[in-house]
């Protein structure tokens, strides 16, 4: 790729993804790579810049991460942040103060005086909040260093030595809570490294199409299908690469939301790729048949779609490259190329081995989700599968509690779509990370007209959560919860009181089984 690149070496701090994200955000292409990658490799990489993540350790321990010297002669700009300044201040001959001078050290925001005829500052206010997070600090510059940026406790927050155009916060500005943080990186990458900022999704995409023709020639490439945003964006992509030398194979379980196995067909089928959906439901059904254990359901589902996937595989015989949707935060997880913690596709939940392939092809391996997002937009993917939440595998069979029935799949299907058109007019799709129904396998009394009904009860489920380990319920607004309550027992059969799950995760779930 000829795009500008610049460098985030990670020290083991815990913002490594965020610092990359924030540097992508700035449009200019990042890596992030382990402290340990050589100077020579870092060097033939032609880096614009260079950023030294911050790192748990002090510099002075033993088995502290430290990179050779020549890192800082091979004339790239250097941003260090906390930890990156100390271990730059230290190996350029400064001295660091350790944990022990303990009044010294600084957590959370702290008011910070900044020298703006510095180009780290420019366009910053003279005082301006900065996020502290540190126990050591610079107590001597080194050489060629100046300082500038000062806080109440902290006399070298920032230094630089602008001949060399080495800088260093000892703040973190990757994060919000430094207010100004995003702009002073920019300062760096922009005034300091020149970079001109040409990492677009556009551009993105035609490099990937011609690799990818590159490398597939005329061979075939397989991909599975699920709908989710990943595994779309990538079919997009190759679709746009290869056409019809890709088949993508969707494996319909009936238990995908209303309409979403037409949608997503209705996206694919016309792309230029060999297409194939099966539309497995019955199969599904019949397995799951009395099945009311949520752990059962889960085996159950996930050994039949392998079945059928390895049956379909079959019928398309040898393939060359089999495409995964693989991201960058699993990449980045799976440890940095440091071959001890790799845990090599992860994502691919089950996939058989047997398929027979020669080579992985996994297209999004560098972007973050929100790139990804960005991407399908760009190749002109339906807004809907774009910004599709997270949709559990097994689908709405762990989202009936108790056995499954195709009466009940089509009456939750019936409520979830009210509930989802609901929060779509409202203006919450996008701010509610995942909403959806329930059905739950008790029946109440209800009134309706003169008669008694003896019914099911729907349970409404939303969150806000970042990443899905934890959440919280969302304060899904009264009057929304109303009008979606009145339409949903009113509209769908079998259905006569709703109630709103208000319980966080921990302790319950995000969803019911
Ligand atoms: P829980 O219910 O564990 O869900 O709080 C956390 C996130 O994971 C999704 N989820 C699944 N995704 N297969 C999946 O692909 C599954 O079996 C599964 N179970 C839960 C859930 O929708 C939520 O986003």
């Amino acid at each position: 790729m000829s795009h500008e690149l610049v460098l985030v070496l990670d020290f083991g701090g815990q913002y490594n993804q965020l610092i990359a994200r924030r540097v992508r955000e700035h449009k200019i292409y990042c890596e992030v790579k382990s402290y340990k990658t050589p100077v020579e490799e870092i060097k033939a990489m032609n880096p614009k810049g260079i950023i030294f993540t911050g790192g748990p350790n002090s510099v002075y321990l033993d088995d502290s991460p430290r990179m050779p010297k020549e890192i800082f002669e091979i004339g790239v700009p250097v941003l260090g942040i906390c930890y990156g300044v100390q271990f730059m201040a230290y190996s350029l001959g400064g001295e660091i103060g350790t944990a022990v001078d303990s009044s010294l050290s600084e957590f959370g925001r702290t008011e910070t005086e900044v020298d703006t005829s510095s180009l780290l500052f420019k366009d910053i206010d003279k005082t301006t909040i900065t996020w502290m997070s540190h126990n050591d600090y610079i107590k001597k510059l080194p050489a060629g260093f100046e300082v500038c940026a000062h806080t109440a406790k902290c006399p070298y927050a920032a230094i630089q030595n602008v001949e060399k155009k080495f800088y260093g916060v000892q703040f973190h500005p990757e994060v919000n809570h430094t207010e100004r943080g995003f702009d002073m990186l920019g300062n760096f990458l922009y005034n300091v490294c020149g970079c001109r900022g040409d990492w677009t999704m556009e551009s993105y995409a035609e490099t990937a199409i011609r690799d990818i023709r590159a490398k597939v020639g005329d061979g075939k490439a397989l991909l599975a299908l699920s709908g989710g945003v990943d595994s779309s964006v990538a079919c997009k992509l190759l679709a746009k690469a290869i056409g019809s030398q890709l088949t993508c194979i969707f494996v319909d379980h009936g238990l995908m939301r209303k309409n979403e196995g037409d949608e997503v067909e209705a996206a694919f089928a016309d792309s230029g790729v060999n297409f194939v959906r099966v539309n497995a439901g019955e199969r599904f059904l019949g397995k799951l048949a009395g099945v009311t254990e949520p752990e059962a359901k889960r085996k159950i589902i996930g050994e039949e779609f392998i079945r059928v996937f390895e049956e379909e595989a079959k019928k398309i015989g040898k393939v060359d490259y089999l495409v995964q949707g693989t991201i960058y935060p699993d990449v980045i997880e799976s440890g940095l190329g440091d071959a001890a913690v790799i845990k090599s596709h992860h994502n691919v939940g089950g996939l058989p081995d047997y398929v027979d392939f020669k080579e992985i092809i996994e297209p999004l391996r560098l972007l973050f989700k929100d790139e990804v997002r960005a991407l399908g937009t760009t190749l002109g993917l339906d807004e809907k599968l774009v910004w599709r939440q997270p949709f559990p595998g097994p689908g709405l069979a762990i989202r009936i509690i108790g056995d499954i029935t195709p009466e009940k799949v089509a009456t939750l299907q019936d409520a979830d779509a009210i509930f989802r058109e609901e929060i779509a007019n409202a203006g919450l799709d996008r701010s509610i990370n995942q909403y959806f129904a329930v059905l739950t396998n008790m029946r109440s009394v209800g009134v309706m007209g003169d008669g008694r009904t003896y019914d099911y009860t729907l349970a409404l489920r939303g969150v806000s959560t970042s990443d899905f380990m934890t959440a919280d319920f969302s304060r899904i607004p009264y009057d929304v919860l109303e009008k979606v309550s009145v339409r949903i027992v009113n509209e769908v059969k079998n259905i006569n009181r709703i109630v709103y799950d208000i319980t966080s995760k921990p302790p319950a779930t995000i969803e019911w089984e």
